[in-house]
């Protein structure tokens, strides 16, 4: 397939997945892509940012007005929901299937990973738009500041997520442990989480008193190094200011603590920290590997991620890399998860961070084959929502959003 097919593609799934009009319950003008018409028909936070970094390549004005969209969600205190269910009649049949953490019906209580900041600084760059820029500002000021001061109750620069969905590699064998699952399935992992629901019930929109009751609470390596991503954007859209000041100081504390608390020498990857005590969570998964995406992590770090984890056969290196938990965790679903997700196929999101990371830490090779074999999934098997690594079967949501970002490989 050649870039003017694939982008005939992306364009049909990002037109068709697109959602116009005024909400009925604020009043407000939306204009979004969302994820999938069928299983996701709202608009999600990481998704949105995806989104409008793939329509930079087909329609800039259409990627500001994801970004606006998204941001007008934005409450007073900063947070920023990771679902805002614009079309509320479509809710009932969601909720059925799915769970989510609310104190409002029409938006989610809980967060997503902080990819915004790069997201508007994309826009930004690519049509020097300072009203829009303008109008972003004091949202993301609000929001990384949000996460600073709500999310990182003992302050040592890394924040916590309260629930695996916040991390959005919801199923990840990584979370087996602290949420107790029993059953290996997605009625396994809804039920372990019903319980954590249910202990959350009282507290709902106290994410500091959620924190304290320590019944899911992740450092997570993946939403961290997302975090020092977001904030260093923020400082190049700041300028030279004492709030960009702010944020690259806290940026600096984020991959300090991220090298010292969760870097593990001995197995030469990252890991979680589970609960207030902060147990490392030696399984290791995509997000173990999430820190290349930041350009100064040390040499030596770097090294032994890409040689004895990411380009290992063994490990993450199958023949359509790179499978969300590698192939040599006995846990390793390379096929239909029926639901259960994030604990095998390969991902066309994460393999955009980590092609740009390894481009960025000089593996052009790898990074190449990457971009071939995540492009070879699109043409074998349409815009899935995740992939077989073995055979580049689609799985999951068919006419999936995300994957529209091989565009920008
Ligand atoms: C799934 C994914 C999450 C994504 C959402 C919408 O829940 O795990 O990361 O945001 O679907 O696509």
């Amino acid at each position: 397939m050649d870039r003017e097919a694939l982008e005939k593609g992306a364009r049909q799934i990002l037109l068709t997945n697109l959602r116009q009009g005024v909400a009925e319950w604020n009043g407000q003008e939306y204009s979004f892509v969302c994820p999938s018409l069928t299983g996701y028909p709202f608009q999600w936070f990481w998704d949105s940012c995806f989104h409008a970094i793939a329509l930079l390549h087909l329609d800039p004005e259409q990627a500001k007005a994801e970004l606006r969209t998204l941001m007008s969600g934005a409450l007073p205190n900063g947070f920023m929901p990771h679902i805002i269910f614009w079309e509320m009649e479509k809710q009932r049949d969601f909720l059925s299937r799915n769970i989510v953490g609310q104190t409002d019906p029409h938006y989610s209580s809980t967060m997503q990973p902080p990819i915004i900041a790069y997201a508007v600084e994309r826009v930004y760059q690519a049509t020097g738009d300072e009203e829009f820029k303008a109008m972003a500002l004091p949202v993301l000021v609000n929001f990384y500041r949000w996460l600073r001061d709500t999310r990182d109750p003992d302050n040592d620069g890394l924040i916590a997520v309260i629930q695996p969905e916040e991390a959005g590699t919801d199923c990840s064998p990584k979370y087996d442990e602290a949420l107790g699952l029993g059953e290996l399935s997605n009625q396994g992992f809804v039920s372990a989480l019903r319980k954590i629901y249910q202990a959350y019930e009282p507290l709902r929109g106290d994410d500091q008193k959620i924190l304290s009751a320590d019944l899911f609470h992740f450092e997570d390596v993946l939403v961290n190094s997302i975090y020092v991503m977001g904030m260093r954007s923020l400082v190049r859209l700041l300028g030279d200011s004492t709030e960009s000041a702010e944020f690259n100081c806290e940026a600096k504390r984020t991959l300090d603590a991220l090298l010292e608390k969760c870097w593990d020498e001995e197995v030469g990857a990252f890991f979680d920290l589970s609960g207030i005590a902060e147990k490392p969570v030696r399984v290791v998964t995509i997000s173990s590997l999430m820190p290349l995406i930041l350009e100064d992590l040390p040499r030596p770090i770097v090294e032994r991620l890409v040689n004895d984890w990411l380009s290992s056969p063994d490990h993450f290196w199958t023949p359509y890399p790179l499978p969300s938990v590698p192939a040599s965790n006995p846990k390793f679903m390379p096929g239909n998860p029926h639901g259960f997700i994030w604990r095998g196929p390969s991902w066309i999101n994460t393999n955009w961070f980590l092609y740009h990371a390894l481009l960025n830490h000089g593996y052009k090779e790898l990074a190449d084959i990457i971009a071939t074999k995540s492009i070879e999934c699109v043409e074998k098997s349409g815009f899935r929502e995740y992939y077989n690594p073995y055979t580049a079967e689609g799985l999951g949501a068919k006419d999936f959003g995300w994957s529209t970002l091989i565009l920008d490989f």
